[in-house]
C-alpha cells in the first residue's frame, strides 16, 4: 500500500521513504520545553500531501531521525508546521535550530484521524499538554470546512498555565461558529483565572452531548485512561472515543519491528485507534 504513496502528480515525484530536506522558516517558543518550526521543503515543486493525525520522520543530520506529528493541516499548504517537546537527544537538538537550518523529512506515515468518519457529526476534542499538536492539525482541517461538521468542543488541558501550548489559537478558535474551548490547568498560579482540575473536571462545564458525538483525544496515558472511563461511564460507545497512540518507533513504514503490538504495527495501523482497537490490543498498553 505505502507503494502507492509514491505519488506522481504532473512535475513532482514525491518519495515518501527518502528524507526531503526542509529549511525552518519559523519558530515559535510555545511553553519552556516545546517550540513550533515551521518549515519549507527546499524543492518546491515537491507536493507533500497528508492527512490530519499522520505523522514523519524528522533527521537531525549526525544525531538521528525521531517520529513527530504534524501540527499543521493539509488545508493550509503554504508552510508544514511540527511541535516539539525537548526530550532527550534528537529532539534537543530540534530546539537548538535556528531560522534557516535545514532538517529532513519523510513520510507521511501513519492512518491519520477518521476525518470522512466526522462528516455530519458533532467532535469532541479532548488533549493534554503536547498531545495538542496532532489534534491542532484536524481542528484546522475541521475549521476550514466548517459546514460539514456539527458542534465542535474542545477540552485541554496542561499542568501549569505556563504549559499551555497555541495559546494565540485556543482563543482563536473559541471565535469560530460553534465551536468552544475549555481550558482547565493540574496547578494555577495567581494570574490563571480559569480552571483548575483534571481535564475530566471540564466533562460538566462542556454539557457534552452523546448522540451523534464522536471523541477524539491524545495526550499522556493516564489522561487518556481517565478520559476513556469518564466517557464510557457517560455512554459513549468504544467505537466513538479514537485516540492516537505513541509507542517507540525506529523506521514508522512496518519493517523494524520496534512499534509491534500483538498483531499491529503502530506505526502503519496506526498510530490512529478506536478505544476498541486498543482493549483488544495485548496488554502491554
Ligand atoms: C507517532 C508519534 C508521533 C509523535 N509526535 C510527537 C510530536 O508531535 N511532538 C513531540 O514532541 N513528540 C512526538 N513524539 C515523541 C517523540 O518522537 C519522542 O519524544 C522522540 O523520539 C524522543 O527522541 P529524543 O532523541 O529526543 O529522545 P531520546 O534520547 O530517544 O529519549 C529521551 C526520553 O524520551 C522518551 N521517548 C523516546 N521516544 C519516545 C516516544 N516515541 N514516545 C514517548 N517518549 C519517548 C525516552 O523514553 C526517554 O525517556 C511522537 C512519537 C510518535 C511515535
Ligand atoms: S517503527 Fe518500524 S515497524 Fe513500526
Amino acid at each position: 500500500m505505502l507503494a502507492h504513496a509514491i505519488q506522481n502528480r504532473g512535475m513532482s515525484l514525491f518519495n515518501p521513504f527518502i528524507p526531503h530536506i526542509a529549511t525552518v522558516v519559523d519558530i515559535r517558543q510555545e511553553t519552556g520545553d516545546i517550540r513550533t518550526l515551521g518549515l519549507r521543503f527546499n524543492n518546491r515543486d515537491l507536493d507533500f500531501d497528508f492527512a490530519p493525525g499522520q505523522f514523519v520522520e524528522v533527521s537531525l543530520f549526525g544525531y538521528g531521525e525521531v517520529p513527530i506529528g504534524l501540527a499543521s493541516s493539509p488545508t493550509r499548504r503554504e508552510t508544514i508546521e511540527i511541535s516539539v517537546k525537548r526530550m532527550g537527544m534528537v529532539t534537543g537538538q530540534i530546539h537548538k535550530l535556528t531560522i534557516g537550518d535545514t532538517i529532513g523529512i519523510r513520510g507521511p506515515y501513519g492512518n491519520g484521524w477518521p476525518v470522512d468518519m466526522l462528516r455530519g457529526k458533532h467532535v469532541l476534542v479532548i488533549g493534554g499538554g503536547i498531545g495538542l499538536s496532532p489534534l491542532r492539525s484536524l481542528i484546522d482541517y475541521l475549521l476550514d470546512q466548517r459546514d460539514d461538521f456539527g458542534t465542535i468542543k474542545i477540552l485541554y488541558g496542561a499542568r501549569t498555565p505556563n504549559d499551555l501550548v497555541y495559546k494565540h489559537l485556543l482563543r482563536k478558535w473559541g471565535e469560530a461558529r460553534d465551536t468552544e474551548v475549555f481550558c482547565t490547568v493540574d496547578i494555577g498560579t495567581p494570574e490563571w483565572d480559569g480552571h483548575v482540575g483534571v481535564v475530566t473536571a471540564l466533562f460538566e462545564q462542556a454539557n457534552i452531548t452523546i448522540e451523534n458525538t464522536v471523541v477524539i483525544t491524545c495526550g499522556p496515558p493516564i489522561m487518556i485512561k481517565f478520559v476513556t472511563m469518564g466517557l464510557e461511564k457517560m455512554g459513549f460507545a468504544d467505537t466513538d472515543i479514537i485516540t492516537s497512540m505513541e509507542k517507540m518507533m525506529k523506521c514508522g513504514i512496518g519493517k523494524c519491528g520496534h512499534c509491534n503490538i500483538g498483531s499491529k504495527y503502530v506505526c502503519v495501523d496506526g498510530p490512529v485507534f478506536t478505544h476498541r482497537e486498543l482493549k483488544n490490543l495485548p496488554k502491554e498498553l
